[in-house]
């Protein structure tokens, strides 16, 4: 069966990915952002913002599944809620939801706010299905690039991540949204756990620069969380195939 499917944040590093995906499956889809993007065969753009709640009615009708892609910062609790909202009005069928691991542990702003999303998602009525993701290697290229570039890089100690090829959440996405409503799914990790120095040094090295280092403390609460794991998923999550050291390879050249 053709779905009608609706993907909001469909021009970001994930959504970008995902979109040719359901397309090339066969199924008509809609992007949502605030800025858009010029339509193509089977792809309609369309402009609402979810926080403002605006043009989200517009972009909800008619569709059967919503792929919830869209996300910043800030106020990711707030657009799940009109989101939410705007998709029980439209009798959608299927609300598929990307979260982060440690979106229920991690005491930070944007974490909490994923959480809260979860649950305007869990709590619609809706059938529903969420995923929560480790931190795309992408990010992980932007914040160590941004540290290596100052002269010491900050190094914070006992901070370990599970980075992830965005490819592979992509990948994972897809299926969950042609699939049947699944509830909080099995987290979706990296295949290898670094600390902070160790994917600072394989950047630089990938970069052939050299920097030193110094361990600082991540302070209050949110340090703490971050030196129990509680950012991680170690056991019973599906595990990606793509290394950091792949990434690398692939995007960082020498200069
Ligand atoms: N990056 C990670 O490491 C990571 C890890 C786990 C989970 N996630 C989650 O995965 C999702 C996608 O992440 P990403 O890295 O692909 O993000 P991204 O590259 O920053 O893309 C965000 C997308 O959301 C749209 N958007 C942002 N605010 C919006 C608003 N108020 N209304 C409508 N559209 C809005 C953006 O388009 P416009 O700017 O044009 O509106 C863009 O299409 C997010 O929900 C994020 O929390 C990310």
């Amino acid at each position: 069966m053709t779905k009608s499917i609706l993907v909001t944040g469909g021009t970001g590093t994930l959504g970008r990915l995902v979109v040719p995906l359901l397309r090339d499956a066969g199924h008509t889809v809609r992007v949502l952002s605030r800025t858009g993007g010029a339509a193509e065969e089977d792809v309609e753009y369309v402009t609402a913002d979810l926080v403002e709640n605006k043009g989200v009615e517009a972009a909800v009708a008619g569709i059967h599944t919503v792929l919830h892609l869209a996300g910043g910062p800030k106020g990711d609790d707030e657009a799940a809620r009109n989101l939410v909202r705007v998709a029980k009005a439209a009798d959608v069928r299927h609300l598929v939801y990307i979260s982060v691991i440690g979106a229920d542990r991690v005491p930070l702003g944007y974490f909490k706010a994923k959480f809260a999303a979860e649950q305007a998602v869990a709590e619609s009525g809706l059938p529903w299905t969420t995923l929560r993701a480790a931190q795309f290697h992408d990010l992980m290229l932007t914040a160590v690039d941004k540290m290596t570039r100052l002269p010491v890089v900050p190094v914070p100690g006992g901070v370990r991540l599970q980075p992830v090829d965005v490819r592979e959440v992509a990948a994972r996405m897809a299926e969950l949204t042609l699939g049947d409503p699944a509830g909080l799914v099995p987290d979706l990790a990296g295949p290898k756990v670094y600390g902070m120095r160790e994917l600072s040094r394989t950047y630089l090295q990938a970069r052939g620069r050299r920097r030193p280092m110094m361990p600082v403390r991540f302070p209050g609460k949110a340090g703490r969380a971050y030196r129990a794991g509680e950012n991680l998923t170690l056991q019973g999550a599906t595990v990606g195939t793509r290394t950091w050291e792949d990434f690398l390879a692939e995007r960082v050249t020498a200069k």
